[in-house]
């Protein structure tokens, strides 16, 4: 017979048994960690110099106390870090660690930013951090150098890179500029900096060692076997002397929190916000509409950059130089072109989803607005219209989507989906989208301004190859051939659009600009014909600009040769305005 008391005593030891074992794991791992020797997560690296500061910022997996940064001849000055908590820095079932999480698991991750200060601009001086565990050990970096930001007219080599993603020749590719060009003076990073913003592991120490961090800092170890030969390449120590410059691209932005057991399910589980602010309403839920619909949360948080007034971190304006850099917030989430009725993808919801808006993917929508009017573009106006842009010798927008490509990616049209319900359910697919080709905001509305505002470069990624094109003395290029290639729509190679409609260009640049054949060295195709663009995945390329001559440089490596030279193939001139000189 069911006897109550002895349930509850039952219940009450299997608690208490249960709450032990935790307890000793959790101690026992506690104090694993605290008998090893201290580890940094990260190298340091430099952010947001000013005219006689800059920022050092590096990680640890120990909250810790003391975080300093020690520099100067004989290191005998030091800045005090500020420390804070990553707050959305998981792992799941995909990460590659070395412990196995079987659903999304908070990693907890500190973050450490010391401002130097007091700096003459252009001296450069020695530096390393040290962090002081809980239990007193210390643990202390390599040795760096930092410096204020350059002052006009010093001259520059910055690197042009995006779309890492941990992606195979990444590693490489970084090696190459350190080894091609040596230290650069700044990093321009065009957005994609890993796959799933949230998964720390991607930035940190991911088991394949081709992490954002170890890539960018000289600390990969990325083996890359070619025709059977196994090559391992480092990266470069590149951003523990330069500052870095970002911009947002799709895989910087996470999706609706906490709704799947999957990191990657929840970072394409992106939401727009006027459909949020609906579902919460219908389902009188208590969340946040950030949470129920996209953030950019971990990327903010790791990066310290310029700020708007309208947008924060998330598009900004700096003079680096004799560079005005404007960066913008431009990019939708990637959707499948798949016109399969069990595809939520670009152009259709899933046929067995049309009762239920929330689950829909609405599409490619965009993140955040840029079209004529919005708070985006008028402060865009507003900065190209300041002095700080007009007087500028060298004008640079960089931003993540392309306004002119060979690539997959610029089909289709940038502009929000337009949403088409079948309300008599007499369709295959009764929720589909369309994107106008003229209703592109970005030809439309941005490239009209830049144009007039003597923009003479436009840089951006997404579509992981190397091409340019030219419009009215405006240089538009995108180096993204960094990891791998989804390929160059020309040719026999076509885009997976759907058939027979207008908005959707199957090869070329669908805004309607010839691509530039490279200046130098273009490769040639089985005929001997020159290719305007470079798509490989055993070729990887990156590009300089070098405000001493006012030309990007571009170069390409092969990885099927190891031992090979870089080679220079692409040079193009900055033209200077006449008032300019
Ligand atoms: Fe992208």
């Amino acid at each position: 017979m069911f006897n109550l008391n002895t349930f509850i005593r039952w219940c009450a030891t299997v608690f208490l048994v249960s709450a032990c074992i935790i307890v000793i794991k959790s101690t026992a791992a506690e104090q694993s960690i605290m008998t090893s020797v201290p580890q940094l997560l990260s190298d340091p690296f430099l952010q947001l110099p000013t005219e006689n500061s800059v920022r050092v910022v590096w990680f640890t997996e120990f909250a810790g106390s003391g975080h300093t940064v020690s520099y100067g001849q004989d290191f005998s000055q030091k800045a005090i870090a500020n420390t804070i908590k990553l707050s959305r820095t998981r792992e799941d079932r995909q990460s590659k660690t070395s412990i196995e999480y079987k659903q999304p698991t908070k990693r907890n991750i500190w973050r450490h930013e010391a401002e130097v200060t007091k700096l003459d601009s252009n001296t450069r001086l020695p530096y390393r951090v040290t962090s002081v565990r809980e239990d007193g050990k210390t643990i202390s970096s390599g040795e760096f150098t930092l410096a204020a930001k350059p002052k006009p007219g010093t001259p520059l080599k910055i690197l042009l890179t995006s779309d890492h993603q941990l992606k195979p020749m990444t590693a490489a590719n970084l090696q190459k500029v350190v080894e091609t060009v040596g230290r650069v003076d700044g990093v321009f990073f065009a957005g994609d900096l890993v796959n799933i913003a949230d998964r720390a592991s991607e930035w940190f120490d991911d088991l394949r060692k081709g992490a954002f961090f170890p890539c960018l800092q000289g600390r990969a170890k990325y083996q890359l076997e070619k025709n059977g030969v196994k090559t391992t390449y480092t990266g470069g120590e590149i951003i523990q002397h330069a500052p870095l410059y970002t911009a947002i691209g799709n895989h910087e932005v996470m999706g609706r929190l906490e709704r799947t057991d999957s990191l990657g399910d929840e970072f394409n589980d992106a939401y727009p916000r006027q459909a949020a602010i609906a579902q919460l309403l219908k389902q009188k839920r208590d969340r946040s509409i950030k949470d129920y619909s996209y953030n950019t949360d971990t990327y903010e948080e790791i990066f310290t950059l310029p700020k708007s007034d309208r947008g924060g971190k998330k598009y900004y304006a700096v003079t680096f130089g004799d560079v005005r850099l404007v960066v913008l917030y431009a990019t939708n989430i990637w959707r499948s072109p798949s016109l399969d009725a069990s595809a939520k993808g670009k152009y259709q919801e899933r046929a067995q989803d049309i009762d239920n808006p929330d689950t829909w993917g609405y599409g490619q929508h965009i993140f955040e607005d840029i079209f004529r009017g919005s708070p985006q573009y008028n402060w865009l106006e507003d900065e190209l219209n300041s002095p700080q842009f007009q007087k500028a010798k060298y004008k640079v927008v960089m931003l993540h989507h392309p306004p002119h490509s060979l690539g997959d990616n610029i089909v289709p049209a940038y502009t929000n989906p337009v949403q088409i319900i079948d309300t008599d359910k007499k369709n295959r697919i009764p929720v589909r989208y369309e994107y106008p080709i003229k209703q592109d905001y970005l030809i439309r509305d941005v490239v009209p301004l830049l144009e007039a505002a003597s923009v003479q470069l436009v840089f951006y990624g997404h579509s992981h190859l190397w091409n340019r094109f030219i419009s009215n003395e405006m240089n538009f290029l995108e180096t993204s051939n960094v990891g791998n290639s989804y390929g160059a729509a020309i040719g026999e190679k076509r885009r997976d659009v759907p058939v027979g409609d207008r908005n959707y260009v199957i090869t070329g640049d669908p805004n309607g600009l010839e691509p530039a054949i490279p200046t130098i060295a273009p490769l040639l195709d089985k005929n001997g014909q020159k290719l305007p663009y470079l798509a490989s995945n055993d070729i990887t390329a990156f590009s300089i600009l070098n405000t001493a001559t006012g030309s990007v440089v571009s170069y390409r490596f092969d990885t099927l040769k190891p031992n090979s030279e870089v080679i220079k193939f692409d040079e193009f001139k900055l033209k200077l305005k006449a008032n300019i000189s």
